[in-house]
């Protein structure tokens, strides 16, 4: 009895290396070949690393079997993740952190930037859901927006520095995972 217990243990054990291992693998061949696929592999050196670091960060990753259900992870995470910078900006409005009543101004259109951009994330995941990848990848090409213009109010005319300048850096790839992802899944 004891003998097969150890079996019945190892067996699961085994089994969940080899999950682990397969969703990895393909994790790993995801993220490097998007960025070559696109071509814009030197305008993003750390989209790589990037890319397995937050996929591998979900636990939901570990179920994956093939791209769609990287996108899926993929669309998930940007949202939390706009979410999460969305509520670094209130915050900083909130305890009145900002720099200027200029800075407050490009922060508060930031959160108008950010409430854009979490629409169209969530319409990108319901247009995955429904196997509608063209315009997923539409509504994640203009999602992509919200980080990149938000930064652009301060360093435009302004000239002031965004205090959430790392966060919509990474934001940007984190909209840009699902979006490419998809690009892959739908290159005939
Ligand atoms: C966004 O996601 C990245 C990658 O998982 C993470 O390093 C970063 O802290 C996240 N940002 C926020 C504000 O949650």
């Amino acid at each position: 009895m004891k003998m097969l217990m150890n079996l019945v243990a190892f067996a699961l054990l085994f089994n969940g290396c080899t999950a682990n291992k397969v969703a990895d693998a393909l994790i790993q061949n995801s993220c490097k070949e998007v960025p070559k696929f696109t071509g814009m592999v030197s305008r993003w050196p750390h989209f790589e690393n990037d890319c397995i670091a937050s996929l591998k960060e979900n636990p939901q990753s570990q179920k994956a079997r093939n791209i769609d259900d990287l996108i899926m992870v993929g669309a998930n995470n940007a949202i939390s993740n706009l979410t999460n910078v969305k509520r670094i900006v209130e915050k900083i409005i909130k305890e009145r952190k900002y720099k200027s009543s200029l800075s407050k101004k490009s922060l508060e259109d930031c959160l108008k930037l950010y409430s854009k951009g979490s629409h169209s994330l969530i319409s990108g995941l319901n247009y995955i859901k429904k196997g509608n990848f063209d315009d997923a990848e539409h509504e994640y090409t203009d999602a992509v927006k919200a980080p990149i213009f938000c930064e652009l109010k301060f360093n435009g005319d302004n000239q002031q520095i965004s205090p959430v300048k790392k966060e919509n850096n990474l934001l940007v790839t984190m909209i840009q995972i699902p979006e490419l992802l998809i690009m892959k899944a739908t290159w005939h």
